[in-house]
């Protein structure tokens, strides 16, 4: 058994953020399932959404609300674009670069964004982000990261947590306890065939919640990407970012016509392609880059460059076939404003939680940045706490109980979010 102050589980952006915005005289874990930079944080490519301007604030407020249905909680829609400029300033003072000219940003743009307010990193943002973060954790000493640890279930003493069960890489189960715990689990995307999530991202925090009933919000609002590379192999779908077409590119059919206004919100055009291939038959449609200079697509998007090259397509000259897959996961455990769960000492952040801030679907570049934005306002009001009242102490645990947990916690998540969906039906 081990204690710590605060228990993290999860290690991408919002995880790390987390961590790094938690006072430094406080012992901190962060646990992963698998190795450090197995996070779909890693994997973000467009960029990180920022309030360019003041002027720009009614039109970013309006493409999120507009693309999210106008179901997302207008608070936390205000926070996030609020906060934005903060936390580039404290990613760029953790040494994360975006793509600059003459010293001032350049931004792009994606779909259902009405101007280009979208930071990157060439196509590898998510990296260039969680890599820094990564680095600033390890070198923090009362940060201790666990790799290939896994949680099984949680510790609670009635409606208050006080740490997890977890398997290490031998296969020996052993509590952590916690005087608070943040779920940092990522998304679901290992629950389907086809997403661009690692295969080990299965709501696993999701099934703890619903065992000891903490409140979830609109977990049937599930986002399918647009475009990502068509192939027949098995595993993690290859994403063509949103980017792309926000520099240009262009969907067409079979007949290399054009059949959607491809910078609509991402529901949107992935229901149209899906038409489309349901109206030819086919198993993809295709995505067009001509319109981008060749120097661009390799400057800007070189990792997808390389990628689509080693499957044999040379973006600068051909057409790829690009098919919707299942991306991120707008519902989750519910939060407030602080990221604090229903459950006492427990929060959530980052695709684990939701706070309604992307409604019914996310407008493109925002997952970031909500991410940062609410890990850190968690690792502020746990700070407060701590201010308030010291001395919590944590019950002891009998870890032989938990060997059989974690195996049918998917087909749990999957049945709940079909109950779901048959009550978003029947309203
Ligand atoms: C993309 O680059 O298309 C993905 C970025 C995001 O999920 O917002």
């Amino acid at each position: 058994m081990m204690h710590t102050d605060i228990l993290i589980v999860g290690c991408g952006v919002s995880g790390l953020y987390c961590a790094l915005n938690l006072p430094k005289e406080k012992k901190i874990v962060v646990l992963t399932s698998r190795e450090a930079q197995k996070s779909d944080s890693f994997l973000a490519q467009g960029g990180i959404c920022v309030l360019p301007d003041e002027e720009d604030y009614p039109s970013f407020y309006e493409d999120t609300m507009r693309a999210g249905h106008y179901e997302n909680n207008p608070d936390s829609v205000e926070i996030m674009i609020r906060s934005s400029r903060e936390v580039i300033r404290s990613l760029e003072d953790f040494g994360v670069c975006f793509e600059k000219e003459n010293g001032r940003f350049l931004y792009t743009r994606e779909g259902a964004h009405s101007r280009p307010r979208i930071l990157f990193h060439a196509d590898e943002t998510g990296k260039e982000i969680t890599s820094h973060l990564l680095e600033a954790a390890k070198s923090r000493q009362n940060i201790t990261l666990i790799e290939n640890f896994t949680m099984v279930d949680l510790v609670c003493r009635g409606n208050s947590c006080s740490g997890i069960i977890g398997r290490d890489a031998g296969g020996s189960y052993q509590s952590i306890l916690a005087d608070y715990t943040v779920l940092a689990t990522g998304g679901i995307g290992g629950l389907f065939r086809h997403s661009t999530n690692y295969r080990h991202l299965t709501g696993d925090a999701l099934a703890l919640a619903l065992k000891y009933r903490i409140q979830l919000q609109n977990i049937d609002y599930i986002q399918i990407h647009p475009t990502t590379l068509y192939t027949n192999k098995e595993g993690r779908r290859f994403l063509i970012s949103e980017s792309v077409r926000g520099e240009g590119a262009v969907l067409l059919d079979a007949a290399g016509k054009r059949f959607v206004d491809e910078l609509q919100p991402r529901d949107v055009v992935a229901k149209a392609i899906f038409e489309q291939m349901k109206k030819e038959g086919s198993e993809h449609v295709w995505l067009c880059l001509a319109p981008i200079a060749q120097e661009k697509i390799k400057s800007h998007f070189p990792h997808i460059y390389q990628h689509c090259l080693q499957e044999g397509y040379d973006i600068t000259r051909q057409n790829i076939p690009v098919v919707p897959a299942q991306h991120y996961f707008m519902g989750g455990i519910a939060v407030d404003r602080c990221s604090k769960s229903s459950m006492e000492r427990l929060y959530a952040v980052g695709e684990t939680a939701c706070n309604g801030v992307h409604g019914k679907n996310r407008l493109a570049s925002n997952s970031l940045l909500e991410s940062l934005v609410f890990a850190g306002r968690a690792a502020r009001q746990i700070a407060a706490q701590y201010e308030k009242a010291e001395n919590y102490s944590a019950p002891k645990v009998d870890a032989e109980h938990y060997a059989h947990c974690r195996e049918e916690y998917g087909q749990l998540v999957l049945n709940a979010i079909e109950r779901e969906k048959g009550s978003h039906e029947q309203h």
